[in-house]
């Protein structure tokens, strides 16, 4: 029997055990028989919006019938290691198996790596599914999550999805404002969700204010550090938070391998947190959340630093003459220190990513993640940013003398 079915007979004998009321009366006073499955979704799950992401490049190629450059996704454009693809395709033939679920090679190495011990690390489907399951361990109607405006638009999803009151607070500059976010605990505070880098806006906060506000927040709330862009940011040490993490016990950190790594396609990332909390979460996850495939190619992966050290000097090259050109052409991208640049455009953001859609260049108007202004894109490669110059060249040509579409 569907679940809607089920509800109705437990209530109706919980009803018909406790009072004499009949039957009858009891699915009046309850209004269960006119329920539809969509009224029985809490309220607070209706109202969620759905995550937008990125169009599929093979989706806009068939739709405008074009060859397109994706520069949406802030994907790695030189892919995964080899030895990354050597090591999953080894392991293909085992996929009648199901893989191992407690993930224990792969968190064994990734505790090496770290200097902590295999039980506070939790291998998950990609930073996603750690996000979520934050919220859903410490979260629950009458507590509040808090992250910033102008951030990664899961971390508000898993509040709201929680049945927590979502606090947003405003950003400086286009970073997060650690200091107001302190301001903004309160008692019922369970979670507070911080991405740095940050995405859409590239900006990162340093080791220094990030020890200064962790020593602030007190033990009771968990402060989910999402590091899904670190290794780009030349001025965070890559250590600095696994510091701040030996010190202070309400830290997770997330880390992907869907960005340096170049594995975004096979779901894989971990959290390095406190095993009390990391066996919560495990209590939750789906049983065998990460395929083998996925778990061997991210083993691999760590292993050829020579792939990592190219994919971060090639970012970091091309990420300057990105920024380059764009200010060539009158625009003003913000400082950046991810592999993606924030570009305010004006009021004419979303007609300029259309226009540059239509001469295939993929590139993200960021009006849905609370900058009607500005878009996101991703750093690829020589050729691919060069495609972009050029259209994005035609596409402000064509909009010269329409104030309400020019780049400010
Ligand atoms: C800040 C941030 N966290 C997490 C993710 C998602 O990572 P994953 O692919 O590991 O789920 C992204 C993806 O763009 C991101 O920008």
């Amino acid at each position: 029997m569907f679940e809607g079915g089920r509800i109705r007979e437990e209530q109706k004998s919980r009803i018909n055990t406790e009072d004499t009321e009949s039957t009858e009366g009891a699915e009046k006073r309850l209004g269960t028989m006119t329920k539809t499955i969509e009224e029985l979704i809490p309220e607070y799950l209706r109202g969620l919006p759905v995550y937008v992401p990125g169009r599929p490049i093979e989706e806009v190629e068939r739709e405008l019938k074009i060859h397109a450059v994706k520069l949406a996704s802030n994907e790695n454009p030189l892919g995964p290691s080899p030895k990354a693809m050597e090591a999953a395709r080894a392991v293909l033939g085992d996929s009648h198996r199901y893989p191992d679920g407690g993930t224990l090679r792969l968190r064994e190495k990734v505790a090496a790596m770290h200097g902590v011990s295999p039980e506070e690390i939790f291998v998950a489907l990609g930073s996603s599914e750690l996000i979520d399951l934050a919220s859903r361990v410490l979260l629950r109607q009458g507590l509040e999550g808090i992250t910033s405006e102008g951030s990664y638009a899961p971390f508000s999803i898993a509040i709201r999805a929680s049945g927590a009151k979502l606090v947003l607070v405003p950003q400086l500059r286009f970073a997060f404002d650690l200091q107001a976010i302190a301001k903004a605990i309160t008692p019922r505070t369970g979670v507070i969700y911080l991405a740095n880098p940050n995405n859409p806006t590239g900006t990162a906060f340093t080791g220094d204010e990030f020890r200064e506000f962790v020593e602030s927040v007190p033990d009771g709330v968990l402060v989910v550090l999402d590091e899904a862009y670190i290794h780009y940011a030349a001025s965070m040490g890559l250590r600095d938070s696994v510091e701040a993490y030996r010190r202070r016990k309400n830290l997770l950190i997330l880390r992907t391998f869907s960005k340096v790594y170049g594995l975004a396609g096979l779901r894989i990332g971990y959290a390095i947190g406190r095993p009390e909390l990391l066996s919560a979460m495990n209590k939750l996850k789906t049983p065998f959340n990460t395929s083998g495939v996925a778990q061997a190619a991210a083993l691999a992966s760590l292993d050829d630093k020579e792939h990592v050290r190219r994919c971060i000097e090639t970012n970091a090259a091309e990420r300057k003459r990105l920024c380059e050109g764009l200010a060539k052409l009158g625009l003003r991208p913000v400082p950046s220190e991810t592999n993606f640049v924030f570009l305010p455009v004006g009021p004419g953001a979303k007609a300029i990513s259309d226009d540059l859609l239509h001469l295939g260049v993929i590139v993200r108007p960021l009006g849905w993640m609370g900058f009607p202004e500005a878009i996101r894109i991703s750093v690829g490669t020589a050729q691919e940013n060069d495609k972009l110059f050029e259209a994005l060249g035609r596409v402000l040509a064509k909009r010269k003398g329409k104030p309400e579409l020019t780049p400010r």
